[in-house]
């Protein structure tokens, strides 16, 4: 399972199927204000289909490690944003200096505590001072169903945490950090933690 999501047009019909898609489009539309003429960096784009649902006339700038990835954003989404395949770090920073917002979707928990840490402070330093990163990730939660501990606990990310593992990780670096958790947002049953972070 974990192989065959490594192909981008398989990862997208698993997160379409799942609903775990459409929570990231309802997410960004509950707690991320995005006006046209705004510069956002999506760091961990993945193939890129969250372009499509972001409004028209935002400066778009999508990361992401995995070459597949990038090359399949590029092809599909070229025309609307821009693609590179290489780690968001402090040159990457120092280069695209004065984002609006920097979103990370479905990424936190595939970092550890130290590197995400170095990589927060990269972000602290590419966002304008009253620029924002939007974040979202599966978390763990007392009580949650067993299906979405199921998947947590079988997820590609190793570092999946609760909702004070995210929180501590992001005030390290942020000084103003609002965590919302909600689990009505998927199809499947799933637990999401949505961070709003700002300097
Ligand atoms: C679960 S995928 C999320 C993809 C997409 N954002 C989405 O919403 O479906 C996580 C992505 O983060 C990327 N990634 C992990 N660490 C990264 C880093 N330091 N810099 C850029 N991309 C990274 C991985 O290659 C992977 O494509």
């Amino acid at each position: 399972m974990k192989a065959i999501l490594n192909h981008p047009a398989l990862y997208q019909a698993y997160q379409n199927a799942g609903g775990f898609f459409g929570a990231r489009i309802k997410a960004i539309a509950e707690y991320l204000t995005l006006r046209p003429g705004m510069r956002v960096i999506d760091i961990g784009c993945g193939p890129g289909y969250i372009l499509r649902h972001l409004p028209d006339g935002i400066d778009y700038t999508g990361f992401d490690i995995d070459e597949a990835y990038i090359a399949h954003a590029q092809r599909s989404f070229g025309h609307l944003g821009t693609f590179h395949c290489r780690r968001f770090d402090a040159a990457a920073a120092k280069e695209f200096a004065g984002a609006d917002v920097v979103m990370m979707n479905g990424v936190l928990h595939h970092v550890g505590d130290d590197e995400l840490k170095t990589t927060l402070a990269d972000i602290r330093d590419v966002l304008k001072s009253d620029g924002v990163l939007f974040t979202l990730d599966g978390c763990y939660q007392e009580g949650q169903s067993r299906i979405a501990k199921w998947l947590l606990d079988n997820d590609r990310g190793e570092f999946v945490r609760d909702r004070s593992g995210y929180d501590r990780v992001l005030r390290d670096i942020f000084a103003k950090v609002q965590l919302a958790i909600r689990d009505d947002y998927s199809r499947v049953p799933y637990t999401f933690v949505i961070g709003v972070s700002q300097k």
